[in-house]
């Protein structure tokens, strides 16, 4: 077996902690989220260094509405400030963003920006960075449900001739392969609606370490873990060997 290490293409991160990490320092919940942002800009130049061509981050969930005002204007304030402050340091850098979700709930200005930083920075062709803000696994299946119900609907498509590949096809992530790996901070082992659909075969990787501390030596024990990791997706164990040497030879 080899013993090269193999790194993910594209990696999923819940960055979880933020409050706590905050609270710990007796500083504001938002202090965390700030200094999360800096550990954002790490990771991102560390994937870039390793080559991985996705890194899908989970920044605002469709649940996070739930918390008080306050926080979800410091949030929003920190999202418009960071693509500010980014979006010409990623188009140097070649990096092409994406955000997905439900935008709809942001305000114009947001939505605008978001727009902005897109398009400034589509023609990259180095890491995807897909940041995931209002974004839920079950409103993106939910929307993608909708889009082809219309299909049908509109006589382009029939009820029985729906594939698993018709519905990866109209989720906000399809133009991406799934995670590979899924890493989540701050300790908690659930998924939190993240990108179920997509994540069907990710190796889940769970780390204590709030996201504010998460750094890029983090970052490469995870895809060590990753990389020891046997990835069968069905098969037996002595099949994936017999079909690696062959893929050696
Ligand atoms: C994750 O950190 C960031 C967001 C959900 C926006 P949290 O804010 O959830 O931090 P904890 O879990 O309360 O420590
Ligand atoms: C998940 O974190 C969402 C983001 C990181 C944006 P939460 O802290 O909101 O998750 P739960 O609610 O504790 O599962
Ligand atoms: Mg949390």
């Amino acid at each position: 077996m080899s013993q090269t290490l193999k790194i993910p293409n594209h990696i999923a991160i819940v960055m979880d902690g933020n409050g706590r990490w905050a609270r710990a320092k007796n500083r504001p919940r938002f202090m965390g989220h700030k200094k999360g942002v800096d550990a954002v800009r790490d990771i991102v130049k560390e994937c870039g260094r390793l080559n991985v061509k996705s890194l899908s981050l989970f920044a605002f969930s469709s649940e996070n509405w739930k918390r008080p005002e306050e926080e979800i204007k410091h949030l929003m304030g920190l999202f418009m400030l960071a693509l500010d402050r980014e979006a010409k340091a990623m188009a140097r850098n070649n990096v092409r963003l994406k955000i997905v979700g439900d935008l709809s709930a942001f305000s114009e200005k947001l939505q605008d920006k978001i727009k902005y930083v897109e398009k400034l920075t589509e023609n990259s062709t180095g890491l995807n960075l897909i940041v995931a803000a209002n974004y839920g696994g079950r409103w993106d299946i939910t929307q993608a449900a909708q889009k082809l119900a219309k299909l049908i609907e509109s006589g382009d498509k029939t009820s029985v001739s729906i594939t698993e590949d018709d519905i990866t096809k109209q989720l906000t992530t399809t133009e991406f392969p799934d995670p590979d790996l899924f890493i989540r901070t701050g300790g908690e082992k659930r998924i939190s609606n993240f990108m179920i659909w997509q994540m069907a075969y990710a190796e889940l990787h769970f780390t204590d370490e709030l996201w504010p501390d998460f750094n890029a030596e983090s970052l490469n024990v995870a895809i060590q873990d990753y990389s020891s990791r046997q990835r069968r997706f069905g098969k037996t164990s002595e099949q994936v060997i017999a079909e690696e040497e062959k893929n050696n030879d």
